[in-house]
């Protein structure tokens, strides 16, 4: 009888630590909080999981001044619950407007981590992006000075739209590298095998943050048996030869791959249009579908640094200092979730995700 007990205990001991997992908080490093009335949407459900995001600056007008980025942490910050704990990180929208000035003070304000780089029509909220990359080397001349840290969209903007990412590293990653050794850069979301390898082979300055929606899905998901305005995103989703390329750079334990989910909201109205916007809503489930895509792959003891060490190292900054649980239970996606003045179709809506999120201290 006694052994029979010591057996169960094992038995459900074994069960639990194969079910579970305890991380250091994560931090999503490319996030679309929108403005206004969505912030009291989109603030909550990254800081439900999260405990510090990085905020994308593509709102209309964009945000090119310390003034505007600081007005905008203001309105993120108060439509923070204030018993959560999380930090939003800052990045000024980089063009040729931005004011020298403006970047030699950023180290002063340390909530703003460095300037995103759009190429002016490469993306929702673009147009204000940047025409000529030279234009714009006295400015990263500044921001490498500083050490303050340069993300980029990485896409041209001409030509075949599978095969942007890789034109924008061959035609301007890469001379950008060499101009600028010591400019920390990370090639943001990014999409294709020709990334992942240059960004293996790249200085240790360079890095990348990786979506759950490049590692769960191919263009199979955006086109085959009909066009699926929710799988829609830039940059698009790739082959599958890419998409495995990125499976394997995430879960290598490379510290020069981390997560940020860009979770891009955008109301069903406006995806389910004739010219539907970009962007996939992934915040509230991005942190479990990591951990699935982990499991899957038998890597899921490297979900943690992935998570939740590689991006704040790379920012210099320490983890988090709390942990949340992960649980291997079944979570069922709803089918659209309310936002605004609509809905929001979620990223994998209607599916059931194997993993979910289990609040610990
Ligand atoms: O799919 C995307 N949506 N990619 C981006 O680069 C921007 C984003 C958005 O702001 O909606
Ligand atoms: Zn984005």
């Amino acid at each position: 009888m006694k052994s029979m007990i010591s057996l169960c205990i094992g038995l459900i001991k074994r069960i639990f630590i194969l079910n579970s997992l305890s991380i250091i908080r994560p931090d999503d490093w490319h996030v679309h909080f929108r403005d206004h009335e969505a912030l009291h949407y989109t603030v909550p459900a990254t800081a439900m999981h999260f405990g510090r995001a990085l905020v994308m600056p593509n709102l209309q007008p964009a945000l090119t001044t310390i003034s505007v980025v600081n007005a905008y942490y203001e309105r993120i910050l108060n439509a923070l619950d204030k018993t959560v704990s999380f930090l939003p990180y800052m990045t000024l929208y980089l063009n040729e407007n931005v004011l020298p000035d403006d970047l030699h003070h950023l180290r002063q304000y340390p909530h703003i981590l460095g300037a995103k780089l759009y190429p002016a029509g490469a993306t929702t909220n673009s147009n204000e992006g940047v025409h000529s990359i030279k234009k714009l080397y006295p400015l990263l001349e500044i921001m490498q000075t500083h050490d303050l840290v340069l993300q980029i969209h990485g896409e041209v903007t001409h030509g075949d739209i599978f095969d942007r990412e890789a034109r924008f590293i061959e035609e301007f990653l890469v001379p950008l590298t060499h101009d600028f050794p010591k400019l920390r850069i990370i090639l943001e979301h990014i999409s294709t095998q020709a990334a992942v390898e240059f960004v293996l082979q790249a200085p240790t300055t360079v890095a990348a943050t990786i979506t759950p929606h490049h590692l769960f899905y191919n263009r199979n998901q955006l086109l085959a048996g009909g066009l699926r305005p929710h799988y829609y995103c830039l940059p698009i989703l790739k082959r599958e030869h890419d998409q495995r390329a990125l499976q394997q750079a995430a879960v290598s334990g490379n510290p020069k791959f981390f997560a940020g989910t860009d979770s891009a909201p955008h109301a069903k109205k406006l995806k389910e249009n004739a010219c539907g916007c970009a962007g996939i809503y992934s915040a509230p489930y991005a942190l479990a579908m990591y951990a699935q895509l982990f499991d899957e792959l038998d890597k899921i003891k490297q979900l943690n640094h992935f998570m939740s060490v590689f991006g704040a190292e790379f920012y210099h900054l320490s983890p988090n200092q709390d942990r949340i649980e992960l649980i291997k239970k079944e979570q069922l996606i709803p089918t659209s979730l309310p936002f605004v003045n609509d809905d929001i179709i979620p990223i994998a809506a209607g599916t059931t995700l194997q993993w979910s999120i289990h609040e610990s201290t």
